[in-house]
């Protein structure tokens, strides 16, 4: 079983407010149409959920925030969700939405069956998809769970074989501005000005990642651009990326 955590950035315009890459998304999930194993999608916000959660100021921190954007955050991400949705669908997969407060109780906790129940679905020829959202948090209180967050969520209870993050670039890079790339993220130290969001940027990616490699899963980030390396990496063929094993 395989992971996968389509970053915001590779499926949205960040540069430009609730846009998507149509395109880019399609390629994409047309060459993971080429996969042979059970797949789990994790989508980001991009420039849909970050958009609007910078704009009210919300973080992964529970808090009281603004009921506005509390809602409207939820609706950019119901709406980003929709189009991938769409393009799963339209290649020929059987997508099944799963939302992260169904597996995340109202106190922040991992709900193990629920979890366990999104395995099963993956296995029965659909193919969960989940994403980056607002949750709801007891006392009124409400927070931002990343993508990134859910991929270490799910690792540790289904425990695949793969957990791989794509993004827009080649992978993480040792210095950003000279786009070093890191190939084994195991020694190396990320630069940090790579991404830059709301729910913490690439050191909070690369923490994931690790806490995601401790359980014995293999991490991979590769470049969403160039979709050939996302199948590369799966069949253990050549890998152009960063590795974390
Ligand atoms: C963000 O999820 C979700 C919201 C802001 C609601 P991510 O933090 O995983 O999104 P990207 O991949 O960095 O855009």
């Amino acid at each position: 079983m395989i992971i996968i955590k389509l970053g915001g950035s590779i499926i949205t315009n960040k540069q430009k407010s609730l846009t998507v890459k149509l395109n880019r998304i399609n390629k994409i999930v047309e060459k993971l149409k080429t996969v042979k194993e059970e797949i789990i999608i994790i989508h980001g916000g991009g420039s849909f959920g970050h958009y609007w959660s910078l704009k009210y100021n919300m973080h992964t921190k529970p808090m009281k925030y603004n009921s506005h954007g509390i809602s409207i955050v939820k609706n950019s991400m119901v709406e980003l969700n929709k189009i991938i949705l769409n393009a799963f669908f339209k290649t020929g997969f059987n997508p099944y939405v799963f939302p992260a407060s169904n597996f995340i109780n109202v106190h922040g906790i991992p709900i193990i069956e629920k979890i366990l129940e999104m395995k099963e679905i993956s296995k029965s020829g659909l193919v969960p998809i989940s994403y980056g959202d607002v949750l709801w948090r007891y006392k009124r209180r409400s927070y931002i769970l990343s993508g990134d967050r859910i991929m270490t969520i799910l690792s540790k209870i289904i425990k695949p074989r793969l957990a791989i993050f794509i993004l827009n670039e080649d992978g993480i890079y040792s210095n950003f501005a000279k786009k070093k790339l890191i190939y084994k993220l195991n020694n190396e130290k990320p630069d940090i000005k790579m991404i830059n969001d709301s729910t913490g940027g690439i050191e909070r990616k690369c923490n994931e990642a690790k806490q995601i490699q401790t359980l014995n899963v293999k991490v991979f980030f590769v470049n969403g651009n160039k979709p050939n390396r996302i199948i590369d990496a799966i069949n253990n063929v050549r890998f152009v990326g960063t590795l974390l094993e």
